[in-house]
């Protein structure tokens, strides 16, 4: 059995990774994506509102569990008996990061695999950090994260 795990910051979950989500779960039985909670790291949202806005964006994937861990990912991924690491690559410019922590992850746990999913072409572009700095500037963020949490990420910063 194939236990998937999609880690991230998802600060906030955008619509190319809902979009990784979904492909993942068409092809995965058991897929959790994993919110990191990083001390060092101060984000625009709490582990709480990220999981619950993860959660109503995966409404209607039954099957989809939503968790947090904190430290190694491979610890996590022991922890819950994880085999399969799945990722998203939007361009070029991804691949260094994710090329060293695949090969980080896979020397500290051999029976773990890295799988990386194409984002989608339309989402190329996309990330949870262009999304704050438009919404801080009063930009449109339609179609750029899950509908069901557009109003929160907009209200972060309504002034
Ligand atoms: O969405 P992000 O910020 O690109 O996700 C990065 C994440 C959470 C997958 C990565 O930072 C991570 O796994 N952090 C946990 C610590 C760890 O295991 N790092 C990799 C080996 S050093």
């Amino acid at each position: 059995m194939i236990k998937c795990v999609y880690p991230g910051s998802f600060d906030p979950i955008t619509s190319g990774h809902l979009d990784i989500i979904c492909r993942a779960a068409a092809m995965f039985d058991d897929v959790t994506v994993a919110v990191l909670v990083n001390k060092n790291k101060k984000p625009a949202f709490t582990a709480e509102q990220r999981m619950d806005f993860i959660r109503r964006g995966t409404a209607n994937m039954p099957g989809v569990k939503v968790d947090s861990f904190s430290g190694l990912l491979v610890d996590y991924m022991r922890e819950k008996r994880a085999n399969l690491v799945i990722r998203g690559l939007r361009a070029i410019s991804d691949f260094e990061y994710e090329f060293q922590m695949a090969a980080m992850n896979a020397k500290l746990a051999k029976n773990i695999e890295t799988i990386f999913l194409m984002t989608d072409i339309s989402h190329s572009f996309l990330s949870s950090s262009m999304v704050k700095e438009l919404a801080y500037h009063g930009g449109d963020i339609t179609g750029l994260v899950p509908d069901a949490i557009k109003e929160d990420v907009i209200q972060l910063y309504d002034r």
